[in-house]
């Protein structure tokens, strides 16, 4: 579904240039849940930038369904709201948008009749478990309710691809484990594929792969066997 070939990235500050990805190559199954995981200044976040579309610049080759990535801004703008949700470490949820109206949003982007998005924004409202709060501002929800919020706007418009940026480091435990199990229980019925980044090891255990990063290399196997 998703193969990176070759991937460098570097990171041009002033004369200074940080390379923070080297040579990256790996190949993503569609379906498959992928803890991306290592330290702090590994390179998770910025690999998930370019798998998620949002960062063009880098060297190699990006494949999404077997064709290699155009790095033309409009095409991949497409891409990104037709094929790919996100969910952030801190919601990124709008303010003055209700729950519901957050929800809606990739809905409206993609373009979905209205009569059509009302019920598909219930069923998911629903299946987080916040169908009573649709009308809510963020500001009045729990840390774990606003994440719950953005699993559904993440997933509502059925994308193939979701790109999570640490989505659980914000919460408790248990409301952790919920948040990773509602995103699998959401994405199974449209073999959704995820790539997570994530420092915590009790998710990476949810997840069916782990891809380990260590100064923007992929860590083979059998090391990152050891390591763990
Ligand atoms: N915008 C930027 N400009 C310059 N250097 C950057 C930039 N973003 C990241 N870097 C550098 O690239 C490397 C990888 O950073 P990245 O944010 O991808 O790591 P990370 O694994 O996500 O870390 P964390 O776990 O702390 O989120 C680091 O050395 C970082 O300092
Ligand atoms: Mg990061």
């Amino acid at each position: 579904m998703l193969q990176f070939k070759g991937l460098s990235k570097f990171y041009q500050t002033g004369q200074v240039s940080q390379q923070a990805l080297s040579n990256v190559n790996e190949h993503i199954r569609a379906g498959e849940m992928i803890a991306l995981c290592g330290p702090s200044g590994s390179g998770k976040s910025t690999l998930l930038n370019i798998c998620g579309l949002l960062d063009l610049n880098y060297q190699g080759e990006l494949y999404f369904d077997g064709v290699k990535l155009d790095k033309d801004p409009q095409h991949c703008m497409q891409l990104r709201r037709q094929q790919l949700g996100f969910v952030f470490q801190r919601f990124n949820l709008v303010p003055v948008m209700s729950a519901y109206e957050n929800v809606e949003y990739p809905l409206m982007l993609n373009k979905v009749p209205s009569q059509q998005r009302k019920q598909r924004i219930m069923q998911i409202l629903d299946a987080v478990g916040m169908a009573d709060f649709a009308q809510a501002k963020p500001d009045r929800l729990s840390g774990g309710q606003q994440q719950r919020i953005a699993v559904a706007r993440a997933l509502i418009h059925q994308p193939r691809l979701v790109i999570a940026d640490e989505p659980t480091a914000s919460l408790d435990s248990h409301t952790a484990h919920q948040v990773v199990e509602l995103m699998k229980a959401i994405g199974k019925s449209h073999n959704t594929t995820f790539v997570i980044a994530t420092h915590d090891n009790r998710m990476s255990e949810h997840c069916d792969r782990q891809i380990e990063l260590l100064d923007g290399q992929v860590l083979s196997k059998e090391v990152s066997a050891c390591v763990a």
